[in-house]
């Protein structure tokens, strides 16, 4: 071979390579990575809200529905119901008890399955509907109420009451008075009232999430991320205290009250309207 072709050939395999490389290059980046699509994105707590709302009334219309006999509109209710499917997977929320508590609820395989069981169930429900096939019909409504419930049971997370104005600020002032009781016991070194005002700040806590404020941009301010974060950090800083109020671990204890204090600052800064 002559040392003019071995130099042409390999050149022509380095060109081989080269275009190999671009072309490859270039169609791993065709999806950009970054770009999820609008209907892939995580659900925002509100839009979960609606869409939970959506499918609220279009069970209740199926009911009616059915009892009326009507088959065609009593399917088409479960449509909608089943067309939510996809959506709930792109819930953002977070196991709220056990092992996997604080990751994320889509990522379970319970919450995937109640998530295609109800899909399936209103997907049969529709067919038999259609039919005027009342007995199935009647089955598979039950398993789609079964799907709910089975859901909410370990995904949704309790409601506190809805509070007026006047009820929140009674909540906060037992909070203050929960609050001055709790360090004065503490500076008294008074273990068993520590313990019990601790405890009582922690209920009196739980009941923050039923303000009904709106903010600036007439948002619910108990839906906010932070205002949630706010009122469970109190929470949390309470039951801790109480736990080791209780035990006499008073150094460890004054962390934790602390870590309350801040807390009152902390939520108020931002949606305590100063006057
Ligand atoms: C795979 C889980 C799952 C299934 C199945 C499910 N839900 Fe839900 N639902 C949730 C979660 C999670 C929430 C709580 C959302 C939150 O508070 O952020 C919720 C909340 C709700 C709410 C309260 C809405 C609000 O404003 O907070 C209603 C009403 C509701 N669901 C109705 C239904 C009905 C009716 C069905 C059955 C036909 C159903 N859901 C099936 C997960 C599910
Ligand atoms: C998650 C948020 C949040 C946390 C945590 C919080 N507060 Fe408040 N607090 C508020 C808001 C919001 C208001 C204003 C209510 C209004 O008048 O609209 C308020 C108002 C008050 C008021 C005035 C009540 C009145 O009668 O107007 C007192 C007193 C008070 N808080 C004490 C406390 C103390 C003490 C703590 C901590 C132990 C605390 N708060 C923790 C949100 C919070």
């Amino acid at each position: 071979m002559s040392y003019r072709l071995l130099t042409a050939l390999l050149f022509a395999f380095a060109l081989v390579f080269a275009l190999a490389g671009v072309s490859l290059g270039q169609s791993s980046k065709t999806p950009k990575k970054d770009e999820t699509k609008e209907d892939e994105k995580p659900l925002t707590a509100e839009e979960m809200h609606e869409m939970m709302e959506e499918v609220e009334e279009a069970w209740n219309k199926l009911k009616i529905h059915a009892r009326n006999k009507m088959g065609d509109k009593a399917a088409s209710a479960a449509d909608d119901i089943a067309k939510a499917g996809p959506k709930l997977l792109r819930y953002d929320g977070k196991v709220l008890t056990g092992d996997n508590k604080d990751k994320l609820a889509r990522e379970q395989q319970d919450y995937k399955d109640w998530a295609a069981a109800m899909v399936k169930a209103a997907e049969e429900y529709a067919k038999y509907a259609r039919k005027s096939d009342w007995d199935k019909a009647g089955k598979e409504k039950d398993k789609l109420n079964d799907t709910c419930g089975a859901c909410h049971k370990v995904y949704q997370p309790a409601k506190a009451k809805v509070l007026t104005l006047d009820e929140f600020k009674s909540l906060m002032d037992d909070i203050k008075t929960s609050w001055n009781a709790l360090q004065k016991a503490a500076k008294d070194k008074n273990a068993e009232k520590a313990a019990a005002e601790g405890q009582a700040l922690e209920g009196h806590a739980r009941k923050i999430l039923g303000n009904d404020s709106k903010n600036a941009e007439g948002k619910l301010v108990r839906e906010q991320e932070d205002f949630k974060k706010f009122a469970e950090a109190l929470r949390k800083a309470a039951e801790e205290y109480a736990a080791l109020a209780k035990d006499g671990e008073w150094t460890k204890a004054a962390e934790k009250q602390t870590a309350i204090g801040d807390g009152c600052a902390d939520c108020h800064d931002v949606y305590k309207k100063k006057r």
